[in-house]
């Protein structure tokens, strides 16, 4: 074989090994094959001096011109390389600037919010003031005060939640309160003190929105509930009153004139007279139907006094409504309990 012959099958050597090297470690081990210090072209360079003078010229030109063009293919194959690197990344982090953001979840209120925020508004506009009090309430507000006596169900241990004392007992003082009427003698004796240098007291007209408890479960009872305590206590307040503001409040929350609503004679410790309030479904699978939405009643003269009212002078009414179950009216839902079980495609109907 020819020198260049030789050389020839060299190079084709040199180039079929790096196309073979399909990853940049493995081109570079070719390399060091043919160019390194122990590489097969680099000994035959080193050959060159052992020829006679007028042969090195010519064969060292022709050992370039080989390794010129193992050169040239080496950076063509590590160009190729990297750029299929450069792909292979591109195309992993690729982004997808067309996809349509996520966007922000768009918040909103609790369809129970909305109704509280209603009724607050409807009777401020009467003349109401919003008032407050504990959910953690005494048994004196929440039943003594109230005219009920201590041998009354509501104050048995299944139908409160009682509150444990550090020491891991239960205080029989101390508990979740049932209704927010206790709110109607921490008003009661806020005003009656705050006044008690005026011979007339000025009329006290309440609404108290809040949360209640008790051990209760099924689909128009939930063991927290709100409700929504009104009182007004003044001269001359009669079951007139109280019929009129009440119908006149539902007509407005419900934005209905013929919305059907009837009071039917109750019983509570703290009114005398006292009624519960019912109303019917306009809509839903309920359509009809008569659900209670509120107890009310002529308060109590030994509630009055508890508040530090004259009953002899003074009279007054007062109703509990269930915000609830107005929402429950208001939308056709037929379980109260889905209010308070967070779940999403529930509440987000009411966006
Ligand atoms: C009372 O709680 C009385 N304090 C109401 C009252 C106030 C009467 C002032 C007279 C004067 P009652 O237990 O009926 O009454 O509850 C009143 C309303 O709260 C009910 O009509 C109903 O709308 C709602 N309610 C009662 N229990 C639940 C419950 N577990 N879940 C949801 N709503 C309830
Ligand atoms: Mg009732």
């Amino acid at each position: 074989m020819s020198n260049q012959e030789q050389l020839a099958t060299l190079v084709d050597a040199a180039v079929a090994d790096f196309t073979a090297a399909t990853e940049p470690a493995k081109l570079e081990d070719a390399k060091a094959r043919y160019l390194g210090k122990d590489g097969s072209l680099t000994a035959l360079l080193k050959g060159l001096g052992k020829l006679p003078p007028e042969e090195r010229k010519t064969v060292g030109a022709e050992i370039n011109r080989a390794k010129e063009s193992i050169e040239l293919a080496l950076t063509t194959r590590r160009d190729a390389l990297r750029n299929a690197q450069l792909e292979t990344q591109l195309a992993a982090e690729a982004l997808d600037v067309t996809l349509p953001g996520r966007g922000r979840m768009r918040g909103s209120l609790h369809p129970v919010t909305m109704s509280l925020e209603r009724i607050e508004a409807l009777f401020r506009s009467i003349g109401f003031a919003i008032a407050d009090g504990p959910e953690i309430e005494t048994d004196w507000h929440n039943f003594t005060a109230l005219n009920t006596p201590d041998n009354h169900p509501a104050r048995s241990m299944h139908d409160t939640f009682y509150v444990t004392g550090v020491d891991g007992k239960v205080q029989p003082d101390v508990l979740l309160r049932t209704h927010t009427s206790p709110v109607q003698i921490r008003a009661m004796l806020a005003h009656t003190e705050r006044y008690k240098h005026l011979d007339t007291l000025p009329e006290l007209r309440i609404l108290c929105p809040g949360r209640v408890y008790r051990v209760d479960s099924d689909a128009t009872h939930s063991p927290m509930f709100h409700q929504a305590e009104g009182l007004w206590v003044g001269e001359n307040v009669s079951f007139a009153d109280l019929k009129g503001v009440v119908t006149d409040f539902l007509r407005n929350f419900f934005e209905s004139d013929d919305l059907k609503v009837r009071f039917r004679p109750s019983f509570f410790p703290f009114t005398e007279p006292s009624a519960e309030i019912d109303v019917a479904f306009m809509s839903g699978a309920l359509e009809g139907r008569w659900l209670e939405i509120a107890g009310c009643g002529m308060v109590h003269p030994n509630v009055l006094r508890c508040g530090g009212f004259d009953p002899q002078k003074y009279t007054g009414f007062a109703f509990g409504m269930g915000p609830d179950r107005l929402t429950m009216l208001r939308y056709g839902v037929n379980d109260l309990r889905l209010f308070f079980e967070s779940d999403l495609r529930f509440l987000k109907q009411f966006q």
